[in-house]
């Protein structure tokens, strides 16, 4: 690992991505994936959710990390949300101490130790006993407004997160990150620390608009992340037997910069859906034999097919 070098803007100290990457190195480890599209409500809280929780009944030791201020990830895993311990402490500005400053991995410890939380219903799931959350909380939107990191790229501070937890040798097979419906600093973060971006748009022109977006960025960001690969792009709210369904399908299939990644699967719309937070547990496993829950499981084998 060699010298970090910075640059200073006015009385700000930044450095380059490239160069950060190269200072870091890739990242080992678990896998990470984040569920991304800068359209609200195209199931990202929900595809983060279920997958995640599928992962971990596959015998994975899963993470989840809620990057978007409206945390629904712990209303859909019924887990009461304790202020002091969610993601804004995570990607808070105090823990930016130098690699070689002392203290600084037990810092870490400390901290990790504190944000990873079981989820309730392990008794009656064993997956769930595999899961472990970081809920988000509504200050996330504050971290955001404000110019957090200012001694370093803004975009790093989860992977390095990530890094110190790696460092500490905490048993995690695979990460997904759930992140808010744009394309601001906390998305960015979640792009910057994971391998794969998987992203649900709904059945919608305008969800093709903010897909368009999503690639954009990420061709941007595949120029600071080489690990960085789009797993897939899944259609929700879908319905075969509309034009619209068919339409969408085939408006990506025409798009090159969108066509590699479309998914066969898809996760049709479905009123269970919108039972899900007084479910208690996941779909996928309040409902497993729902036709929900088998196109999850068809999208889940898609990704794994493609991040092989
Ligand atoms: N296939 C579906 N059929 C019907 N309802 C769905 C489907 N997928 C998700 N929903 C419902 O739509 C709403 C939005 O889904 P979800 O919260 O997963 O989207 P999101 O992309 O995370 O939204 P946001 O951008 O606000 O974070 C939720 O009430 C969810 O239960
Ligand atoms: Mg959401």
């Amino acid at each position: 690992m060699g010298e970090l070098r910075g640059y200073r803007v006015g009385n700000q100290w930044r450095v380059r991505g490239r160069d950060w990457l190269e200072y870091t190195g890739a990242l080992t480890g678990p896998r990470v994936f984040v569920v991304a599209n800068a359209k609200g409500g195209a199931g990202k809280s929900t595809f983060a959710t279920n997958l995640a929780v599928l992962r971990a009944g596959e015998g994975k030791r899963v993470l989840l990390l809620d990057l978007d201020p409206q945390g629904h990830l712990a209303t859909l895993l019924n887990m009461p949300v304790d202020p002091d311990r969610t993601t804004v402490q995570l990607l808070n500005e105090e823990l930016r101490l130098p690699r070689t400053a002392p203290g600084h991995r037990d810092r870490w410890h400390t901290l990790w130790t504190d944000l990873l939380q079981r989820v309730p219903g392990a008794d009656e799931h064993e997956a769930l006993s595999r899961l472990l959350l970081v809920p988000a909380h509504n200050d996330l939107a504050d971290l955001e407004r404000a110019n957090f990191h200012r001694t370093k790229p803004t975009e790093y501070a989860l992977r390095e997160a990530l890094e110190a937890l790696v460092g500490l040798g905490v048993e995690i097979d695979e990460i997904w990150i759930d992140t808010p419906p744009n394309l601001g600093p906390l998305t960015r973060n979640a792009l910057m620390a994971a391998h794969y971006v998987v992203s649900p748009f709904a059945k919608s022109d305008l969800g093709l608009d903010g897909l368009e977006r999503l690639m954009v960025l990420v061709e941007q960001y595949l120029e600071f992340n080489p690990y960085l690969h789009v797993a897939g792009l899944v259609m929700n709210y879908g319905n075969p037997r509309t034009i619209m369904h068919n339409e969408i399908r085939e408006t990506i299939k025409g798009r090159t910069s969108l066509a590699p990644f479309l998914l066969e699967s898809y996760v049709s719309e479905a009123e269970r859906f919108n039972q899900a937070p007084r479910l208690g547990v996941p779909l996928v496993l309040a409902e497993p034999n729902s036709s929900s829950a088998q196109e999850l499981r068809r999208v889940l084998q898609e990704v794994e097919a493609r991040v092989q």
